[in-house]
């Protein structure tokens, strides 16, 4: 049974998408099983992994219609990376948004369709939309785990009690075996003061296993479709992604050590 992760912050810009892609490669490279979920109308997980979402025959939107198609035929693989799968999105999934809403059981959607495949997977990680909206409920309901890359600045900081309450929420009526693996500090850069302040709180205040430090390198894999673990493994970022696998896999989460 795949283990379901949810990557998600209702902030946007805070590299929920980077990390979806490069925690889910690490964990390919790793000779593990790994199904990306795009829960995004952007589509910035789909545009990433090199599709073009007008081109994509199925996407997330099939699985969660109301007559869907079958969960295995919107899946797709990747020549240039291995044990690395994806359900792509597009941008009538802002519509689809609307309409699920008036849906029995609108929030088990998703873990519905995910149930299908789980078996076919070690891992399912979700990239989520910058909102706490019916899209962020269902991948939060279909989650075994959380992770949560916050930006170290103020605002984004103050944004997680929300992020946390809603969680708890879930928790209490939907999805009694969620749990927050912790927290990645992103974006992070250490010369400003402002951003070791946040750094320091986010250490003190959740469990933060993974500090990513804003970094040229993380946008330069985009035009190819490789995500910075597999393009430059030697960089800093990649390295650290690298480590959040790891933690994954042997599900035991240290420190960040900053
Ligand atoms: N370590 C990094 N250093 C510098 N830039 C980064 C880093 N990681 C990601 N970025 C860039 O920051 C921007 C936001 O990243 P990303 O799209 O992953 O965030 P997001 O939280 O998914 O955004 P949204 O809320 O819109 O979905 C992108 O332009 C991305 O290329
Ligand atoms: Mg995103």
């Amino acid at each position: 049974m795949a283990n379901i992760i949810a990557i998600a912050n209702q902030k946007g810009g805070v590299t929920k998408t980077t990390s979806t892609f490069n925690i889910s490669a690490a964990l390919a490279t790793q000779g593990k099983k790994v199904l990306m979920i795009d829960m995004d109308s952007q589509a910035s997980l789909t545009i990433s992994a090199g599709l073009e979402p007008l081109e994509v025959e199925h996407t997330v939107c099939d699985i969660l219609e109301k007559t869907p198609v079958a969960t295995k035929d919107c899946i797709i693989t990747f020549d240039h990376i291995e044990n690395l799968s994806l359900i792509a999105s597009i941008i009538d999934l802002a519509v689809l948004e609307t309409q699920m809403l008036s849906r029995p059981a609108r929030e088990k959607i998703l873990s519905r369709a995910l149930s299908q495949v789980e078996e076919d997977y070690d891992y399912i990680m979700i990239d989520c939309p910058p909102q706490l909206s019916i899209l962020t409920m269902n991948a939060l309901s279909a989650a075994d785990k959380v992770i949560i890359p916050v930006k170290t600045d103020y605002l984004a900081y103050r944004g997680l009690t929300q992020l946390n309450d809603t969680i708890v929420d879930i928790k209490e009526y939907v999805n009694s075996k969620i749990k927050v693996i912790g927290v990645i500090a992103t974006l992070y850069e250490a010369n400003i003061k402002e951003d070791k302040e946040i750094l320091e709180k986010l250490d003190a205040e959740y469990n933060l296993i993974g500090v990513i430090k804003k970094a040229a390198v993380a946008k330069k894999g985009i035009y190819d479709g490789l995500p910075v673990v597999l393009q430059y493994s030697q960089a800093d970022i990649a390295k650290e992604y690298m480590k959040i696998a790891n933690m994954i896999i042997s599900d035991k989460y240290e420190k960040a050590v900053f």
